[in-house]
């Protein structure tokens, strides 16, 4: 029996070892650890940040990318961008967000019921759940420890992927592919922001670090519209079993009072 468990754990150890050693090999590139409004137990999203991701990805990223799980209303939403209802249907007026409508057979324009258009660009990925679906922090070496103290850093990703551009450039089979950093080698997209790419209504200033931010949270939020209501949640509950511990161990002491004080009376035999 025990040298059945030394034996399956050595194994499990060595797997985990073993595939924290693949995933360094998979080429996973390097991700800066930015301070986000939402990160921690008590993280909420910045709303004026995300109305400017939402502003960033508007001009500069739905050109090739599309949100198609994103219910255009939920922009309205409490602990997203949080713009009015009104605001909505100017937003969609305003950048003609067209959708497809299977019953008339032709395009029409949107309405608040209807989601994001999806991507324009065949081969650029939907952006709805790309904070979720790739991971900033691993390792070491499969021990998740990371995760633990810095979060997944899918917004860090993002955020990262816009900024660490390398500059070169190489074709492959008629494609030119652009070095990035964080990507850990050359993908399809240039570098889409600039310095100045959009101007911010609040007067912020639009670098390209601050719009990545921007664009990062905002699809941190696509991707977790309900991450503020969650965390309410989890600290109502960790809140209500403390105080469930502290009755329980209280009433605990109580009911076994006389059972001691009985003990204590008449040593054991
Ligand atoms: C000119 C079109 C274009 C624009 C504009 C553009 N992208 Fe991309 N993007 C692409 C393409 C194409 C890919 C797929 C690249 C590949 O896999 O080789 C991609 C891939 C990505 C990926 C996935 C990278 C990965 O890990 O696989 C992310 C994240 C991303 N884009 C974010 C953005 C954001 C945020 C913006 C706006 C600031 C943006 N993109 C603007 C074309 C574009």
């Amino acid at each position: 029996m025990l040298r059945k468990l030394i034996i399956g754990s050595a194994t499990a150890a060595t797997l985990a070892l073993s595939s924290g050693a693949a995933l360094a090999a998979g080429g996973a590139g390097y991700v800066e650890n930015y301070a986000f409004a939402h990160e921690g137990p008590f993280g909420r999203f910045d709303q004026t940040q995300l109305q400017r991701g939402l502003q960033v990805y508007t001009q500069v990223c739905a050109a090739c990318h599309g949100l198609r799980y994103v219910p255009l209303r939920t922009l309205s939403d409490e602990g997203g961008p949080g713009l009015s209802e009104d605001e909505v249907r100017a937003y969609i007026e305003q950048n003609y967000i067209e959708v497809y409508d299977a019953d008339l057979q032709d395009w029409r324009a949107a309405t608040p019921n209807d989601h994001f258009p999806q991507s324009s660009m065949e081969n650029a990925p939907d952006l709805s759940l790309m904070t979720k679906a790739r991971a900033g922090f691993s390792g070491p070496y499969g021990l998740a420890l990371n995760p633990l103290f810095k979060g997944m850093g899918g917004s860090e990703y993002v955020a990262s992927l816009l900024t660490h551009y390398t500059g070169s450039e190489k074709e492959e089979f008629g494609a030119i592919l652009y070095g990035n950093e964080t990507y850990g080698g050359y993908f399809a997209m240039s570098a889409p922001l600039w310095d100045g790419a959009v101007e911010y209504g609040d007067g912020t200033e639009a670098t390209v670090e601050q719009m990545a931010l921007d664009v990062a949270s905002f699809l941190t939020w696509t991707a977790e519209p309900k991450l503020m209501a969650r965390k309410q949640m989890g600290f109502t509950a960790v809140l209500m079993l403390s105080l469930l511990a502290v009755l329980l161990y209280l009433s605990n002491k109580r009911l076994w009072a006389p059972v001691k004080a009985r003990a204590k009376g008449y040593p054991a035999e």
